[in-house]
C-alpha cells in the first residue's frame, strides 16, 4: 500500500506506527534518500530489513532518532560531537558515537560493533519516530549495491509486494544520504560525504578534517567497492560523448559529440550543485530506464554537494566483479580502519 504523506499526515503515521509495532518493514520518506524503516529495538524486524535489502550482516545500520534524549538513551556524546548535534540535527548528518554500554541496541542493527551510527532526521521522519516513541533502523530504500531511492516509485520499481507499506513524502529535497563522521582523538573522521557540505561542519569543528577513506588504495587497495550502481556502465569525467552514450552534465556549456549522442540529461541548468545531487538518483535511474548503455558524467568539482556527488559516482563506475567474498575482505578492512 502506498499512502500520501501530505494529503494525510495523521493517516500516514497511524499506519505506519502500527506496522513498526507488529515488527513490520516500511519505506520512509527522509530529507536525504528513502529509508527502509524498522524498530531499531527489535532484532526480528532489523533482520528482516538485511534480507529485504539482501546486505550483507556485517554492515551495520543507521539509527533514526527523534531527539537527543532518544540519542542519550543508546549513545554517549563526547562535547565535540554534541556541538556538531546541536548545530546540525536534525539533519543531514549522521555521527557515529560509542555505544551507551547500560542501554544495548541488538548487535543486528550495529553489527555486534561498540560503535553506533545515529542521525536525527528532519521533517515527516522525525514525527514518526516521535510518534513511535524508539528508535528506527533505516538504510537507504534499495537493493545492496544499487541506486538509493529519492521517489516513492522507486522503492516500488525496487521491492514491489515486499513492501507493505510505502509512505510517499515526494521527491527527496537533499536526494544523496547523510554525511557520516566521527570524532577520533586526532580530529574528526570523514565516513562518508553526504548532504550536509564538509565546509559547514570544518567551520563549526573547529578541527581538522580526515578524508582519508575516500581515496580508494586506504579504503580496499586498489579497487573500490562497486556501490550505488545503475545498470549501465559508467565512465567519469567526460569531456566528450561517444555516439552511443547517454550524457549526463549540469549547466549551460556544450559537450564535443552531444547532438549525436543517445541522450543528454542535464541535472542543473543552472550549474547548481544542490539541485544537481538532489536530481542525481532520479537521473541516473531514468537513463537505465532507457535503456543506456554507457552514462558518460562531466566533471563535478569536488565541493559543497559536489564531494558527496562524485564519491557516489566513483563508486557508481567502480568494477563490478567483486565476488562475495572479496566484499567481505573490503568490508573487512573498512572497520579495521574505525
Ligand atoms: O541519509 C541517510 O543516511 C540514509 C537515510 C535513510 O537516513 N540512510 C543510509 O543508510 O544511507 P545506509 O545503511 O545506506 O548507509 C549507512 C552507512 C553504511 O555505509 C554503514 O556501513 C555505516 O553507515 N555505518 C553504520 N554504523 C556504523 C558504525 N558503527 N561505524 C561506521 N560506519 C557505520
Ligand atoms: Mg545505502
Amino acid at each position: 500500500m502506498i499512502i500520501d504523506v501530505a494529503a494525510d499526515p495523521g493517516r500516514a503515521i497511524a499506519s505506519a506506527v502500527r506496522a513498526l509495532r507488529s515488527g513490520a518493514v516500511i519505506a520512509v520518506p527522509t530529507e536525504t534518500v528513502y529509508g527502509l524503516a524498522a524498530d531499531a529495538t527489535d532484532a526480528d524486524a532489523v533482520s528482516r530489513i538485511f534480507e529485504i535489502k539482501r546486505r550483507p550482516s556485517f554492515n551495520p545500520l543507521i539509527c533514526h532518532c527523534s531527539d537527543l534524549e532518544m540519542v542519550r538513551k543508546y549513545a554517549i556524546l563526547d562535547p565535540i560531537s554534541l556541538r556538531l548535534a546541536d548545530r546540525f540535527w536534525p539533519g543531514p548528518m549522521t555521527l557515529v558515537l560509542n555505544a551507551n554500554p547500560t542501554c544495548r541496541l541488538p548487535s543486528k542493527t550495529t553489527a555486534g560493533l561498540a560503535t553506533v551510527a545515529i542521525r536525527i532526521p528532519l521533517g515527516f521522519s522525525n514525527d514518526l519516530i516521535k510518534s513511535y516513541g524508539k528508535p528506527l533502523a533505516a538504510p537507504s530504500a534499495n537493493i545492496s549495491g544499487r541506486v538509493s531511492a529519492t521517489k516513492a516509485a522507486h522503492v516500488k520499481n525496487e521491492f514491489g509486494d515486499a513492501m507493505p507499506l510505502i509512505l510517499d513524502g515526494g521527491p527527496t529535497k537533499i536526494g544523496v544520504e547523510s554525511t557520516i563522521l566521527m570524532v577520533r582523538e586526532n580530529g574528526l573522521e570523514l565516513l562518508r560525504p553526504g548532504g550536509l557540505p564538509i565546509e559547514l561542519v570544518e567551520r563549526v569543528a573547529g578541527l581538522p578534517i580526515d578524508m582519508r577513506d575516500l581515496v580508494g588504495e586506504v579504503l580496499a587497495p586498489g579497487m573500490l567497492t562497486s556501490h550505488y550502481a545503475p545498470r549501465a556502465f559508467v565512465r567519469l569525467n567526460a569531456t566528450r560523448v561517444g555516439p552511443d552514450e547517454t550524457l549526463l552534465k549540469y549547466g549551460d556549456l556544450s559537450v564535443p559529440g552531444e547532438d549525436t549522442c543517445a541522450r543528454v540529461f542535464n541535472l542543473s541548468a543552472d550549474g547548481d550543485l544542490e539541485e544537481l545531487a538532489a536530481n542525481l538518483y532520479a537521473t541516473l535511474k531514468a537513463a537505465d530506464d532507457r535503456g543506456a548503455s554507457t552514462i558518460a558524467v562531466v566533471p563535478v568539482p569536488d565541493e559543497g554537494l559536489g564531494l558527496a556527488v562524485n564519491d557516489r559516482l566513483r563508486r557508481a563506475a567502480a568494477p563490478r566483479s567483486l565476488t562475495p567474498k572479496e566484499l567481505e575482505l573490503a568490508y573487512a578492512d573498512q572497520r579495521n580502519a574505525l
